[in-house]
């Protein structure tokens, strides 16, 4: 394995069109958070109650980098009043270039997100973002290593835009991805198309290993000596343990962590986390110091 103390971390490039134009990001720069009016291109029904909306959005779409997320609200509706946060899945070029469009991979558990799935083509919705702090990418690689995304059920949504930025720096993605039965397995099949490696989990066994996304993260972390980093996003008791394994093992690690927000700028204080800071600890905000942290600076 590399240990974590050997790589540098570099805020990464975030789409190939800004790389072109030597524009780069650090943890310093400047946000650029646009809150606009969106029209909903397509929302594909993909089963098992999960939806992939794909929104014209395009000052958010060319501002995003991956591990970032958006606030979502329905205009004039008191119901749901907050805005609901949502990972950018991924951003599209509508025309080969520029990206203008925005992908959220989202799952029905209740109000906000039954209204979102009813959207239709042509109707619109409030988007603020690119939001929060995006993943980053080691660098220098050995060839040949690997970066892992561990993905937990629809935590999955997070990683469609990271692959390519994993596949520029030379790294191999592989995803781990486990869900309750296949059919909450997601988009693996796009994941397959882009080269990534997929190796699945189902807690019923329907499909892969039978069991949690974390056996296949021990078997990984066993066999893969090339392991160059990990990426994780799912629920909270899944994080924990993949925390633990990771900080265990020395392989550096990035954590998307999730809560309830009200408001995603900051303000209203309702998403901090315990975080380890060099004194003992501190709180964080997950929608501004995160939803990304480093697996070894989260006091679960
Ligand atoms: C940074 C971030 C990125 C996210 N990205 C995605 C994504 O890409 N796709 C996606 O489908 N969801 C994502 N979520 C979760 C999503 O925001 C919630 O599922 C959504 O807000 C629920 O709204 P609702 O009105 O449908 O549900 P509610 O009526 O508010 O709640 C329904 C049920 O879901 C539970 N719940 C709601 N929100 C959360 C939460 N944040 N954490 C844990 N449990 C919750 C409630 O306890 C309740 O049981 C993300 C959350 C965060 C913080
Ligand atoms: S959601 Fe308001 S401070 Fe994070």
């Amino acid at each position: 394995m590399l240990a974590h103390a050997n790589l540098v971390i570099f805020q990464a490039l975030c789409y190939d069109a800004r790389a072109l134009s030597g524009e780069t990001m650090s943890p310093s720069s400047p946000p650029s958070i646009h809150d606009l009016s969106a029209r909903v291109i397509e929302n594909r029904d993909l089963g098992a109650s999960h939806f992939l909306l794909t929104l014209q959005a395009e000052p958010v779409a060319a501002a995003a980098c991956p591990g970032q997320f958006a606030m979502l609200r329905f205009a004039g509706r008191m119901d749901p009043l907050l805005p609901r946060p949502m990972s950018i899945s991924d951003v599209l070029p509508a025309d080969g270039s520029h990206p203008v469009l925005l992908q959220i991979l989202h799952k029905v558990v209740g109000r906000g997100t039954q209204l979102l799935a009813a959207l239709k083509p042509g109707e619109r919705l409030q988007v603020l973002g690119p939001l929060g702090k995006p993943f980053s990418v080691p660098s220098p690689v050995a060839p040949g290593s690997q970066a892992l995304m561990v993905a937990g059920g629809i935590g999955v949504a997070i990683f469609p835009f990271l692959v390519p930025m994993l596949q520029r720096a030379g790294l191999k993605p592989v995803l781990l991805f486990g869900a309750r039965s296949s059919r909450e397995l997601v988009r693996k099949d796009w994941f397959a198309r882009q080269g990534v490696e997929v190796r699945t989990a189902t807690e019923d066994g329907s499909e892969g290993a039978k069991g949690f996304v974390t056996t296949l993260l021990q078997e990984a972390l066993g066999s893969s000596p090339e392991v160059a980093i990990v990426y994780a996003c799912g629920p909270q008791a899944m994080l924990k343990a993949v925390g633990e394994m990771l900080i265990a093992s020395g392989v550096s690690a990035q954590l998307s962590l999730e809560s309830y927000m009200g408001c995603g700028i900051g303000a209203c204080l309702g998403c901090v986390v315990k975080v380890r800071r060099d004194s003992g600890f501190a709180y964080a905000r997950i929608c501004v110091e995160g939803p990304t942290f480093p697996a070894s600076e989260v006091l679960w």
